[in-house]
């Protein structure tokens, strides 16, 4: 078999031991047909050139090719519920209001005034019609322009469009996005196999429990990408070795624009050996951050139950009675593992019932050396009862330790050995002697289809 036929097999071919599709075989309800999927085409070993995270050059070429042709989460519907709610949209040097209009319609306006260009709005908030701070032009909150005071000065527009120039908007899953190309493809069309990989999770249901950001020293990308691959569990994040299957992860990519990552939990890394299974199942409960129970305190954990098993039981019973769903068709892949998708070029989501993480690294200005770093947390609440209000987004000064935010639990320290790596992986680029990032050819396939993705924008 040659390499390119061993990566279509999903592993590459080399990883000896138990693979996600071994553990979905232990199953005892049926098994979605997404998880049984393995998508791995061979793209190639090339090395990549630190200019692509480094260089000015490289950035202002994704400011100008890439940025403004691509679907953007800008925030979640539940942000802007009412008629004149609005989010203030930037990305590099744009600007969007994302707005809720009378109809109840979401529509995206450039957020800049048709006089003199100030800006419409600094902060999102809730107004009655868009009124210009600087001289008050005003348009009303379907972007028809209303007026500006001494309008005698102003006979030459009469003629004149003045409406708010817009951007495509849609939504998914209850998040908000925007294109501001004219002539892109719908949203649904770009997301591929996305939307229906999560009709099992109607994240739209769901609601906006955490929302953190915090600026990060790194390109956009390098922070993107540490969300990629789970294999650097090994060295950064030793303390969840115990539950977490890193090198027996799954990676698949679809399309140009989607890719996941399917790392097993509550089995031990295979780095590890004679691990018990009582010690996977105290240790996921402490130190995972996204079971339902940050601590093991006060359980019996029975004998003979694997920690797989155990753990997916007691995650079935507490997202059950979060979202008053019957989980009882759940897999135990679905109630534990980490499966994460990524949607070109920036927004990262969690497949599952309950506490479902999503990451989004967004440009800082026109910095490539720092970007924002997003991490919500959607969470259920019982069907027929009113949906709790979305929690608003805490930004946490760029010096700030992730554990320090209560909300984040035991994800905070985990943000912070990646964040420990990220700035130091900038400035190591910059001093590299090859000039080149060299990629393992499976773990890291997720990375190099961005950047196939990425190219495929610049060179056109
Ligand atoms: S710039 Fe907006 S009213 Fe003058
Ligand atoms: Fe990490």
């Amino acid at each position: 078999m040659n390499k390119k036929e061993q990566q279509l097999q999903g592993d590459g071919g080399r990883f000896v031991g138990t693979t996600f599709q071994d553990l979905l075989d232990l199953e005892e309800v049926e098994v979605p047909a997404f998880l049984r999927d393995k998508s791995n085409p061979y793209m190639g070993d090339e090395d990549l050139s630190v200019d692509r995270y480094i260089s000015q050059e490289f950035f202002d070429l994704e400011k100008e090719k890439m940025w403004p042709r691509v679907w953007q989460m800008v925030c979640r519907e539940e942000d802007i519920p009412e008629t004149g709610d609005h989010f203030v949209y930037d990305i590099i040097d744009r600007s969007v209001l994302v707005t809720r209009t009378p109809g109840g319609e979401i529509k995206g306006f450039i957020n800049s005034c048709l006089h003199r260009g100030r800006c419409l709005r600094d902060e999102s908030g809730t107004v009655p019609e868009f009124r210009c701070p600087f001289h008050g032009a005003t348009w009303n909150l379907d972007g028809e322009f209303q007026g500006i005071p001494c309008q005698w000065d102003f006979e030459h527009i009469e003629d004149r469009d003045m409406s708010l120039p817009q951007v495509q908007v849609d939504t998914w899953g209850g998040f908000v996005f925007i294109n501001f190309d004219a002539d892109c493809k719908p949203l649904a069309e770009y997301m591929e196999v996305m939307p229906e990989h999560f009709e099992r999770y109607p994240l739209e249901k769901y609601y906006k429990g955490i929302h953190i950001q915090r600026e990060v020293q790194c390109n956009w990308k390098v922070g993107a990408e540490a969300f990629m691959e789970s294999w650097h569990t090994v060295e950064t994040h030793k303390q969840i070795m115990t539950f977490t299957g890193d090198a027996n992860s799954q990676y698949d990519t679809y399309g140009d624009n989607i890719s996941r990552s399917v790392t097993p939990m509550a089995v031990a890394s295979p780095h590890l050996e004679g691990v018990s299974e009582e010690t996977i199942s105290r240790d996921i409960l402490k130190e995972s951050g996204r079971m339902a129970l940050d601590s093991s305190e006060g359980l019996e954990i029975p004998e003979g139950v694997s920690a797989r098993r155990y753990i997916a039981d007691l995650n079935r019973e507490i997202f059950q009675e979060a979202s008053g769903q019957d989980l009882s068709d759940a897999t135990m892949s679905e109630l534990e593992d980490a499966i994460l998708y990524s949607l070109f070029p920036n927004f990262q989501v969690w497949i599952g019932y309950y506490g479902n993480i999503v990451y989004r690294f967004i440009p800082n200005g026109n910095d490539p050396d720092s970007c924002l770093f997003d991490v919500m947390v959607l969470l259920r609440y019982p069907e027929g009862t009113e949906r709790p209000a979305p929690a608003e987004c805490v930004v946490i000064p760029a010096d700030a330790p992730f554990s320090s935010v209560p909300e984040l639990g035991a994800l905070g320290p985990v943000f912070d050995q990646d964040d420990a790596n990220l700035p130091a992986v900038q400035k190591g680029m910059k001093t590299s002697a090859s000039g080149k990032v060299t990629l393992a050819s499976y773990q890291e396939s997720r990375i190099r289809h961005l950047h196939q993705t990425l190219d495929k924008y610049l060179n056109s």
